[in-house]
């Protein structure tokens, strides 16, 4: 049974206190709940910030399945996030995914054998002049963007990675 450790049950009651609605504060708490428990969420995370928030679970699960920056299964260390809008598209995410996705074994969303990585697709990551470009997120919620991407450089930034 997933309980919240005792720091971040006392950072989303600060996250309660921040906003007049309890609602409000539903967004950050279920980034808290995500980075407890290996970066992604389960009816546990939600049935618990229920119990914390004092909400019904309901409302957590509407906001957590209306968002898609909230992983819904688990994810590897180090998870990949490959931008497929346009331009991105047209300057060859589609290729950029595969090769990834190849090199490391894993098919899009599965977390590879050592446990290290998962790939997925995301929407317009917000640099489209940059083109292709991928977001690599941590389990505790941290993110660095790589852009101007070739086969080769993502593979070296991968290969960078613990
Ligand atoms: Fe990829 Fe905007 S289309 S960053």
């Amino acid at each position: 049974m997933f309980q919240l450790s005792n720091d971040a049950k006392q950072k989303v009651l600060t996250e309660l206190k921040r906003y007049e609605s309890k609602q409000s504060a539903v967004l950050p708490a279920l980034y808290i709940g995500q980075k407890e428990n290996k970066g992604h969420i389960t009816p546990d995370v939600i049935r618990e910030l229920s119990k914390v928030m004092e909400i019904p679970e309901s409302q957590i699960n509407e906001v957590f399945t209306f968002y898609t920056m909230y992983n819904k299964s688990e994810i590897g260390k180090n998870h990949i996030q490959i931008c497929r809008t346009l331009s991105c598209m047209l300057n060859g995410s589609n290729e950029l995914t595969e090769h990834i996705c190849n090199e490391l074994h894993v098919k899009l969303g599965e977390v590879s054998k050592d446990g290290n990585f998962t790939v997925t697709e995301a929407e317009c990551l917000g640099s489209c002049g940059t083109a292709p470009m991928m977001q690599i997120s941590k389990q505790d919620g941290s993110s660095r963007y790589y852009e101007n991407l070739t086969n080769e450089s993502a593979m070296n930034i991968l290969r960078g990675l613990k």
